[in-house]
């Protein structure tokens, strides 16, 4: 499975990348926001850390303006993948893009249906959430097993990119369902290398090692 990061903060996808952690990398709105720079210059960025893909969302909700500003996005760098919403217009964007050799990104899938429509539009990725699932009292988790069904039935390509994740469980769970890739906040991706009994173990060896009296170097 792909790590993706969840971030619009350049120096949290800076610091993954030096982890040899990062195939890729999502944003949305709310996520630039946060990082309160231009949305452009940041995709910009990121496209020079990174040769994964980077998904960068439209704003506009018609079909006319989200190929535009999908054309304008694509522009930026050749790793740019077009971030569209599951709406009709979302997947006539995501069709047309498709045809122009552009990949998408379709995102707020909540649905298996919605993901088999996704597919069927060309979309490079479909991103279901599983947390606001979770949130709302459903099992995201669950999706991804149906779309992984779905998709393996009728060989579908598009890549299913496990979102909205906010744990380590989260991670796991979409490992195990077959999500190809799994797009995650940078401090839950560092999280995940955390054991008590890793802490436990090199505590000991540190000070066993310590106790010899030897050097390596
Ligand atoms: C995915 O592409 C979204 O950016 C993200 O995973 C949403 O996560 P959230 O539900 O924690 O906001």
């Amino acid at each position: 499975m792909k790590f993706f990061v969840d971030t619009a903060d350049v120096k949290e996808i800076r610091e993954i990348s030096d982890y040899g952690l990062l195939d890729g990398v999502t944003t949305n709105p709310s996520l630039v926001k946060k990082a309160g720079r231009p949305f452009k210059d940041i995709i910009a960025e990121i496209c020079d850390i990174t040769d994964g893909p980077v998904s960068a969302e439209v704003a506009a909700l018609d079909y006319d303006t989200m190929l535009a500003e999908g054309r304008t996005l694509a522009k930026i760098a050749k790793n740019v993948v077009v971030k569209v919403p599951l709406t009709l217009d979302g997947l006539k964007t995501c069709r047309t893009l498709a045809e122009e050799g552009t990949p998408s990104n379709v995102t707020l899938c909540f649905s298996a249906n919605q993901a088999l429509l996704a597919a069927k539009a060309g979309a490079a990725y479909i991103s279901p959430f599983l947390g606001r699932l979770d949130d709302i009292g459903a099992e995201g988790v669950a999706l991804i097993r149906e779309i992984r069904t779905i998709y393996d039935n009728y060989a579908f390509d598009t890549q299913i990119l496990a979102a909205s994740i906010r744990s380590p469980l989260h991670v796991t769970a979409v490992a195990l369902a077959g999500a190809d890739v799994a797009t995650v906040p940078a401090a839950v991706i560092k999280s995940l290398v955390k054991h008590p009994l890793t802490d436990k173990g090199i505590e000991q060896f540190v000070a066993d090692w310590k106790a010899t009296g030897q050097s390596i170097l």
